[in-house]
C-alpha cells in the first residue's frame, strides 16, 4: 500500500498535541496543573461573545454563513479595507493553509525565519514545496537573509511579527526597507497573530502598510487576546486576487457558526483589550524576572504573550517542570531544541512557574 500516499508527506510526522491537563494530572498524581504551553490567553471569551454563542447554539441545525459574509463585512468596514480583500478562516493557521494551497505547486518555495511558526514549513511541505529557513539573528528575523534566500520559484515569504517563539519584531524602518526590496513575484505574509498585545511605537501595523497600497497579506486572530482559541477563527487581508484565490481552495463551511458569532460580538470592547494588554505586560515582566532570577536570560524584547529562553536542553526542562505541575513548550519542533517557551498566565500561574522552576533548578524535585 506504500503507493497510496503522496511522496511529499513521507517525511512528515503527525502533529503531537500536548497531553490534556487532566491526563498529565492523573498520570503524575498532581493536584493541580498549570498550562503555559500554547500561547493562549489566560482570559475567557468576552461576555458579549458568550452571549452570542449561546444564541448561535440554538441554530446549529443550520450550516454557517459560508464565506463568513457578516464577519468579513464588519471587519472590512471597521478597518477601511475592501470586502474583496478580507479573508476569514479557521484561525490564522487556517489562512496560512489556504495561502499555501492557493499558491504552491510541487517544487515551489517559501522563505521564512527559523526558529519560527512551524505551519509555514508544514503547509509548504504537504504540497511538495520547499521551505527555505533562514536562521534568526539575535533571536530576530534576518530580513537581508530572507531576501537573499528568495529564488525564482519563491512564492511566499513569511515574516512572523512578532516572531513565535522568540517574541521579537523588526522595527519600522527595517521592515519598510525589506518590503521595498521584495521582488514582485513574491507575496509577503506578515503574521500579526499577537497584534493586540503590542504597545510599542516602533511596531508596524500591517493594515497601515496594506492601506498604503503595499502588496502584502496580513494575518490576525481571535485566538489570543480575545480568548477564543478553542473556536478556531482568524482573519486577514490580502490583495483581492490573493483573497479570491483563497476562496477557491477553502471548504464551503470552514468556520463554525458559533465561531463567527463570537468573533463578531468581540469587536466592541476596547477597554477590556487594553486591560488584558496591560495585565499581559505585567505578567511578561514577572516571568522575565523569574527567569533572570535563575540565570536564564529571555530573548527580547518580547512583544507577545510569551518568552523564549535558552535553557540548554528544552525537552529535559519541560519534562522536569511537568512533574512539578507546570507545562511549558519545548521547542524542538520549532527548530530550537535548546530552548523553552513560556506563555504568560494569570498572576497565580506565573508564580506557580516560578516555584516549579525553583524546585527543578535547585534539585529539590
Ligand atoms: C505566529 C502565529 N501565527 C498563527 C498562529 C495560529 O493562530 P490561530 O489560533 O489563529 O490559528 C499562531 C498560534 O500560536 C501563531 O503563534
Amino acid at each position: 500500500m506504500t503507493d497510496l500516499f503522496r511522496a511529499s508527506i513521507d517525511g512528515l510526522v503527525p502533529y503531537e498535541p500536548g497531553k490534556p491537563v487532566e491526563a498529565v494530572q492523573r498520570e503524575l498524581g498532581l493536584d493541580h496543573v498549570v498550562k503555559l504551553a500554547s500561547n493562549e490567553g489566560p482570559f475567557p471569551p468576552f461576555p458579549a461573545a458568550l452571549e452570542a454563542m449561546q444564541r448561535a447554539v440554538l441554530e446549529l441545525n443550520r450550516y454557517p454563513d459560508g464565506g463568513a459574509w457578516a464577519l468579513r463585512t464588519e471587519l472590512a468596514e471597521r478597518h477601511g479595507i475592501a470586502f474583496e480583500e478580507l479573508i476569514v478562516g479557521a484561525g490564522a493557521d487556517g489562512i496560512i493553509d489556504l495561502l499555501a494551497q492557493a499558491t504552491l505547486d510541487p517544487g515551489d518555495e517559501v522563505v521564512c525565519g527559523w526558529p519560527s511558526f512551524p505551519s509555514y514549513v508544514l503547509t509548504a511541505a504537504k504540497l511538495g514545496a520547499e521551505a527555505r529557513r533562514v536562521p534568526l539573528r539575535e533571536h530576530t528575523h534576518d530580513l537581508d537573509g530572507l531576501l537573499a534566500a528568495i529564488g525564482p520559484r519563491t512564492k511566499l515569504v513569511y515574516v512572523c511579527h512578532p516572531n513565535n517563539p522568540t517574541g521579537t519584531a523588526n522595527g519600522r524602518a527595517e521592515l519598510l526597507a525589506f518590503l521595498d526590496r521584495l521582488p514582485e513575484h513574491v507575496l509577503c505574509v506578515l503574521d500579526q497573530a499577537y497584534f493586540e498585545y503590542i504597545d510599542d511605537p516602533d511596531y508596524v501595523d500591517g493594515l497601515d502598510l496594506f492601506r498604503e497600497g503595499r502588496r502584502i497579506a496580513v494575518l490576525r486572530t481571535f485566538s489570543k487576546i480575545y480568548g477564543l482559541a478553542g473556536l478556531r477563527v482568524g482573519w486577514g487581508v490580502a490583495p483581492a486576487d490573493v483573497a479570491t484565490a483563497t476562496s477557491k481552495v477553502r471548504r464551503a463551511f470552514d468556520v463554525a457558526a458559533t465561531a463567527q458569532a463570537a468573533a463578531l460580538a468581540s469587536l466592541d470592547d476596547p477597554q477590556e483589550i487594553a486591560r488584558r494588554r496591560e495585565l499581559n505586560a505585567t505578567g511578561r515582566g514577572r516571568l522575565a524576572e523569574i527567569l533572570r532570577g535563575h540565570g536564564l536570560e529571555p530573548a527580547g524584547p518580547s512583544l507577545g504573550n510569551f518568552l523564549f529562553a535558552d535553557v540548554g536542553g528544552g525537552r529535559e526542562l519541560f519534562e522536569r517542570l511537568q512533574r512539578e505541575g507546570v507545562i511549558v513548550r519545548p521547542l524542538d519542533g520549532f527548530g530550537a531544541p535548546e530552548a523553552i517557551r513560556v506563555t504568560v498566565g494569570t498572576p497565580e500561574e506565573n508564580e506557580a512557574f516560578g516555584v516549579a522552576l525553583g524546585h527543578v533548578l535547585s534539585g529539590v524535585s
